[in-house]
């Protein structure tokens, strides 16, 4: 298996070739037609398998699928905007100078056109841009910790959005504008995931084994709660309410603890789960 030092210059060479632009790459049309067509797959729907989604007719659903796609559009950007700037942060350091860094400039400047592809399409479309819920916490740090949790946050978000982009990106039902969004979006995607995973087993082989056991398990449980908590970002309360449905807060505690939804949720992770069980970041399967 090649290292991330010898990924690197492949995948610079890879984002030359399918180097694009943001502002020339989508016709956007004037308006789009909540109600009338699909905006996400209907699986893929928060809420789908439940009670409250079997109540909606086709064009509640159609509404919904709307709303669902804006909010994944905004927690993505959102969790694009603290990636590039960690990603600035790391570049010209001791340990990532040369092809590293050469890399890191492209993954950074594809960062920043997905934030203006996802920014264009909910300000224009939706109107806005559903804020991000996430809190910081302040946190102690073993060695190397905080680097291996920045990567860790950065495959969580870019693991979990390729799951929907494949899905999307090929779905004849949805409208086309978002499966192309989607399609460009893994495409990119593709090279920054193997970049990562690559670059997260190498920090974890690099400094896990000298973590005392207090220091993994806290580590452990962060990483639960944080791959827990972005999967909260997925049932937005203002997401229901924009589609029509009542008390958008009871819907989001229904899904959460849904037998339906919680399957969703660990076989969309699955991969995320056995990448974390494979490196040596987690010890058991967290609880969905
Ligand atoms: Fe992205
Ligand atoms: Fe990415």
């Amino acid at each position: 298996m090649a290292t991330a030092l010898e990924l690197a210059p492949r995948l610079t060479d890879a984002s030359r070739r399918k180097v694009w632009d943001v502002h020339s790459a989508f016709d956007w049309p004037e308006r789009l037609t909540p109600g009338e067509t699909w905006f996400m797959s209907p699986e893929l729907i928060s809420i789908y398998g439940t009670e409250a989604f079997d109540g909606l007719d086709e064009s509640a659903r159609m509404t919904l699928s709307f709303y669902e796609v804006v909010n994944f559009f905004s927690f993505v950007l959102y969790g694009e905007r603290p990636l590039i700037s960690g990603l600035m942060n790391r570049m010209y350091r001791k340990n990532t100078e040369g092809p590293i860094t050469e890399y890191l400039h492209h993954f950074v400047d594809e960062e920043n056109k997905h934030m203006v592809m996802f920014g264009m399409f909910c300000n224009r479309y939706a109107g806005k841009i559903y804020p991000e819920k996430k809190i910081v916490l302040p946190r102690e740090y073993a060695k190397g910790e905080e680097d291996i949790s920045f990567f860790c946050k950065v495959l969580i978000v870019e693991e979990l959005g390729d799951f929907y982009n494949l899905k999307m990106m090929s779905d004849k039902r949805i409208e086309p504008l978002v499966a192309k969004i989607n399609k460009v979006h893994h495409v990119d995607e593709a090279r920054h995931l193997g970049f990562g995973r690559e670059l997260l087993r190498e920090m974890a082989a690099d400094f896990v084994p000298a973590w005392t056991k207090e220091e993994r398990e806290r580590f452990q449980g962060w990483l639960v709660q944080y791959l827990l908590s972005s999967w909260g970002d997925f049932y937005n309360p203002a997401v229901y309410k924009d589609a029509g449905l009542t008390d958008g807060y009871k819907v989001r505690k229904m899904a959460l603890e849904h037998p339906t939804c919680r399957a969703f949720r660990a076989e969309a992770s699955a991969k995320l789960v056995d990448y974390f069980l494979d490196v040596g970041l987690l010890d058991a399967r967290p609880e969905f």
